[in-house]
């Protein structure tokens, strides 16, 4: 690696593939600026990932520096179902993290390759004690929209009114944000949420948030302008993304998938420009089987080819497998094709591609908005929905299938593939279409050389290395 060792970073994510993406991706930013990166977690999806991503025990170049993996073992046997119940599984990550880790980096330490940043993505807040109590500096990388950042700091520190038992379904008017009806609010949020666990999650970043010297963001000033500028000012925001483009190594084959990604490139290629409707609703969203079933007709009777990734549920999730409706395969015939798991960026960015149905989990907004995809928007629950408000009225590259979960209601196949037909041809689809690669156009300049994103990215490189040589 040179004789110069290289500033050493460590980054540690939490075990979820919507979160590994985005931290992965940054980590691969900072290597193609010369700096030498760890990737960790636990060995549990460590495991799936070496198997399906290819992931080899040398460090690969990436740019000017180099990316390295290091899982670690969370303390609970292979096939432990407690791993899917946060409530459980959270407070073991932080009492094994909190020993393991100082461990890591002084076996780093000793080996001179000491480490001179820590950075965590949410659910995993007590990776800033551990810097911290080893005098290392920490980032933090907020893997969703600064506005639902914004949306859980204001319920965090009880500055606006949010619905509570009193008043479910009031309007919330948060500062430099549209009026979010009472479903469009990051759900965790709202009083009978399902998922407290999640909620508690997502909060406990918000206790440690004063240990981070600075809190990367997979969005962009150009995009979200008026929140940036405001949430800069309370907390320190850098806007980094959209991650997954990274311009100084665009070829870096480095991925961090848990399931080995299908091959339906090929299929796509087969099939005319424009012609395909992607349907995806991420790695941790699972529908009801009446829904699947309507989807299927919809797509059927919308007379649209489509590509559509169906992802087995954990073992341990509690979840029925779905099925497709009997004879759906067969009447779709080469017209449609079903998968487990994509290779999604490059599925966006393929020209037969015309629209995404999507769950609208940030990561799957962010790539539709760089790649220039309108979407169809059929969030469920999180920050799915505030995500679903923001492309649909805000930044208008999308149309709404459902508002989420809480509405509670099977869209039947009519509105699906009226939903499909008006993302895909006449007035409307030529509109988002032209947004849609507005935004494109935007999200490359912001990571382009001299870009609003480039630049705080450098600024945040040179500060790292700044630290590192007090
Ligand atoms: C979760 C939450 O649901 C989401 O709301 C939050 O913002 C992040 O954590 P997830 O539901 O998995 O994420 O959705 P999303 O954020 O869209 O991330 C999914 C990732 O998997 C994307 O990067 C996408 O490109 C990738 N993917 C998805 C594939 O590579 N192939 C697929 O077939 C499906």
């Amino acid at each position: 690696m040179g004789s110069q060792p290289l500033v050493h970073v460590f980054l540690v994510s939490f075990p979820g593939q919507g979160h590994v993406n985005p931290l992965l991706r940054l980590g691969k930013r900072l290597a193609s600026r010369g700096l030498l990166v760890t990737f960790s977690t636990p060995e549990s999806i460590g495991k799936d990932m070496r198997k399906a991503s290819n992931i080899g025990d040398e460090p690969t170049p990436v740019g000017d520096g180099f990316i390295r993996f290091e899982f670690f073992e969370d303390g609970w046997a292979e096939d432990e179902p407690r791993r899917q119940d946060l409530d459980q599984y959270l407070p073991q990550l932080e009492r094994v993290g909190k020993e393991l880790l100082p461990k890591i980096l002084e076996k780093h330490k000793a080996e001179l390759r000491p480490v001179s940043c820590l950075i965590n993505n949410p659910f995993i807040p007590w990776v800033s004690d551990v810097a911290e109590s080893l005098g290392i500096p920490s980032a933090m990388l907020w893997v969703q929209s600064c506005a639902c950042f914004s949306s859980y700091y204001h319920f965090y520190h009880n500055l606006v009114p949010f619905p509570s038992e009193k008043a479910m379904e009031i309007d919330i008017q948060l500062p430099c944000t549209p009026l979010l009806k009472h479903d469009e609010i990051p759900s965790f949020l709202y009083p009978t949420t399902p998922y407290p666990f999640l909620r508690r999650a997502i909060l406990g970043q918000y206790k440690n948030l004063s240990k981070p010297f600075c809190i990367l963001m997979d969005t962009f000033q150009e995009l979200e302008p008026e929140i940036l500028n405001y949430m800069s000012k309370i907390c320190p925001i850098k806007p980094v993304g959209p991650l997954f483009k990274n311009p100084k190594a665009p070829n870096s084959t480095v991925r961090g998938d848990f399931i080995k990604a299908d091959n339906c490139i090929e299929w796509l290629d087969s099939k005319p420009p424009g012609s395909v409707v992607y349907i995806s609703f991420g790695s941790v969203v699972y529908l009801k089987q009446k829904q699947i079933n309507e989807i299927a007709n919809g797509v059927l009777d919308s007379g649209l080819s489509f590509l559509w990734v169906m992802k087995p549920p954990h073992k341990d999730s509690g979840y029925e497998l779905l099925v497709l409706p009997d004879g759906f395969l067969e009447k779709a015939g080469d017209n449609g094709r079903v998968v487990q798991w994509s290779p999604q960026e490059q599925v966006l960015a393929h020209p037969s591609v015309a629209c995404f149905v999507t769950h609208c989990g940030w990561n799957s907004s962010m790539e539709a908005l760089s790649i220039g995809i309108p979407v169809v928007a059929f969030p469920q629950w999180g920050d799915q929905v505030t995500d679903a408000k923001y492309l649909v009225d805000v930044f208008k590259v999308g149309i709404r299938m459902c508002r989420g979960e809480a509405e509670d209601r099977i869209i039947p196949r009519e509105e699906v593939a009226e939903c499909l037909r008006q993302a895909t041809s006449g007035a409307k689809a030529a509109e988002m279409k032209a947004n849609a690669l507005r935004w494109k156009k935007a999200a490359e300049a912001a990571v382009a050389e001299g870009g609003s994103s480039d630049r705080n990215m450098q600024d945040f490189v040179d500060e790292v290395i700044r630290r590192a040589a007090v």
